[in-house]
């Protein structure tokens, strides 16, 4: 019995001790539960609000503005040693593969035959029209006829109501292309009179887009000798970029010989190249140009969004319904600003444009030239950009009204303008797809010795280095320093293509499909003495 009145005494201590302890505990519980219930709440919480405002992804959204206003004073006072234009390319002269022994010229010389007279209508902005014309002359020296001097259709979005003697030297173009494709000013007078002298009389015919040529020897050609003449309209990309060398001989030969600028424009160019040179005496010379596509219509076209908010939203949706219509809001079409940035779709901002050649190394000493039309937003997007290059200049702050009077409301005049102080710049920045980059870059391998001297960003990286606005000036520098270097190695790419396809065209590669043109022409551009040569130079180019 004492041994179970003494065993149980201990038990019930025990009893009484967990009771204890569990009232402890309790007193504990009380304690850290609301702890517990205030983790337990940020940690759902948080979640839950990701779930109803998810985080952007990164890259989807500009902060371009942001970050320089962080970075503003990083930026400015950086005095870390800036690039030298003289040597900031390297590159080795283009191997010489096999001599150039064909001379075409010879071979095309004995064509007598005249088959007919090809009419082309060629459509779109300027470069689109350039290559439209190189084709038209591939095109009647393959079907031995007589090319009409192309007719430049009208079009409103790209305004401009130039012929083709007003864009280009109308007699240069003749001449060049003589003993190779016979050109013509206008048909000849039987023949307009059974059109009514009206060539918009002449029936049209219809060509695939990037047909071979053999569709024109079999379709175009039958027609062509029926009667006496054809008319192609639309022109633009209508014929295969991989064509026999003799023909794509004639397509070098008109790109970068027989077009050259009507004088207007030569004239008005030169006097801007001399003007920029004279400006840039630290760099013998030397000047970088912009390609910028910030254009209100650009934007628009983008569906992007940058940081205007309400009033930028309105004035977009505005100008996509005026330009064109209810193309945006069609059934089916889905408009994903935040992916079109992630994927580098986006037009550069100059003050991305700014952040990325300062990071580059380009100092605030740089010559900038910069090639656009009006910007969006022009006073707002362009002061970061002219604090970090107060050197800056466009056509309109190196020319008077005066001279610009003959462009003004003319595109293409301007384009060509652009494109010309482009040509000659040691660097070329481009920083939105098309036409015109691509001409830019395959002129200036071409008059380069090989190298295109551009520099074309990863937008892709771009965007992600550009979402983040804690990001360092540090982090900024080298990652845009790696695209410099990467630029510098697609520059001096030369495709290993047998066939020349859609994306190797001679417009953008010219090497080495053209090689022995720019070998005869014996024109390598030397800025060594850039003050004697120059006049010299440009004489042949533009
Ligand atoms: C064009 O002329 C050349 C040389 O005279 C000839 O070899 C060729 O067959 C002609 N082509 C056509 C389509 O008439
Ligand atoms: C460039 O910046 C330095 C100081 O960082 C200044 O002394 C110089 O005047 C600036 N150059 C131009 C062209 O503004
Ligand atoms: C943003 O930049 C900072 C500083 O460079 C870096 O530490 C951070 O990881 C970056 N954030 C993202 C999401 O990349
Ligand atoms: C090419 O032009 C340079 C001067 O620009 C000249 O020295 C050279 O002899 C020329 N070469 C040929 C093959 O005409």
């Amino acid at each position: 019995m004492e041994s179970a009145t003494t065993r149980s005494k201990p038990r019930r201590k025990i009893i009484y001790a967990g009771i204890v302890l569990r009232r402890r505990w309790c007193l504990r519980y009380w304690l850290i539960l609301p702890v517990l219930y205030l983790i337990g709440l940020i940690l759902c919480a948080r979640p839950l609000s990701r779930l109803f405002f998810p985080l952007p992804p990164p890259g989807s959204v500009y902060h371009s503005h942001q970050i320089f206003h962080n970075l503003r004073l990083h930026i400015l006072t950086d005095d870390s040693p800036a690039i030298q234009l003289s040597s900031l390319w390297m590159y080795k002269k283009l191997k010489i593969e096999k001599p150039c022994k064909i001379t075409y010229e010879e071979t095309r010389m004995e064509m007598s035959v005249n088959n007919g007279y090809l009419i082309v209508e060629a459509n779109g902005g300027l470069n689109q029209q350039r290559s439209s014309i190189c084709n038209a002359v591939a095109v009647a020296g393959f079907l031995n006829a007589t090319l009409v001097i192309p007719r430049l259709e009208y079009h409103n979005v790209w305004m401009d109501r130039s012929h083709f003697d007003d864009i280009y030297d109308e007699q240069h173009f003749i001449n060049t292309l003589a003993g190779f494709v016979r050109v013509t000013r206008e048909l000849p007078t039987e023949l307009m009179e059974q059109y009514d002298h009206e060539i918009s009389n002449v029936p049209i015919v219809q060509v695939p887009a990037w047909s071979p040529i053999s569709y024109y020897l079999e379709e175009v050609f039958p027609i062509l000798r029926n009667q006496g003449l054809v008319r192609i309209a639309p022109f633009a990309n209508r014929l295969s970029m991989y064509i026999p060398p003799d023909i794509q001989y004639l397509r070098c030969l008109t790109n970068y010989k027989a077009l050259k600028f009507a004088p207007p424009i030569s004239a008005l160019a030169k006097n801007l190249i001399k003007r920029m040179i004279e400006k840039s005496p630290k760099s013998d010379g030397k000047y970088v140009s912009v390609h910028l596509r910030f254009e209100e219509d650009m934007v628009a076209f983008s569906c992007c969004i940058y940081d205007g908010g309400k009033k930028e939203q309105f004035e977009m949706d505005f100008v996509r319904e005026k330009g064109w219509k209810g193309k945006f809001r069609r059934r089916g079409t889905v408009i994903n600003p935040g992916l079109n940035r992630i994927s580098g779709k986006c037009p550069l901002t100059p003050v991305e444009v700014g952040m990325m050649l300062r990071g580059m190394g380009f100092d605030n000493n740089t010559l900038i030239y910069l090639a656009s039309g009006k910007l969006y937003q022009e006073e707002r997007q362009l002061s970061p950009l002219l604090e970090m290059f107060p050197l800056l200049y466009t056509k309109e702050s190196l020319a008077s009204p005066q001279e610009l009077a003959y462009f003004k409301g003319y595109s293409s005049r301007l384009a060509a303008l652009d494109y010309a102080v482009c040509l000659f710049s040691e660097v070329f920045l481009t920083t939105q797809g098309g036409n015109f980059p691509h001409f830019l870059m395959g002129h200036r391998r071409y008059i380069y010795g090989g190298h295109a001297k551009t520099i074309k960003p990863e937008k892709q990286k771009l965007a992600l280095l550009f979402h983040n606005t804690s990001i360092s000036w540090q982090e900024i520098k080298d990652q845009v320093k790696v695209m410099l270097v990467e630029s510098n190695r697609e520059g001096l790419m030369m495709p290993r293509i047998k066939k020349s396809s859609r994306h190797n065209s001679i417009y953008k590669y010219p090497f080495p499909q053209c090689r022995c043109l720019q070998e005869a022409q014996n024109l390598t551009v030397n800025r060594a003495n850039v003050g004697d040569v120059l006049d010299h130079q440009l004489k042949h180019i533009i």
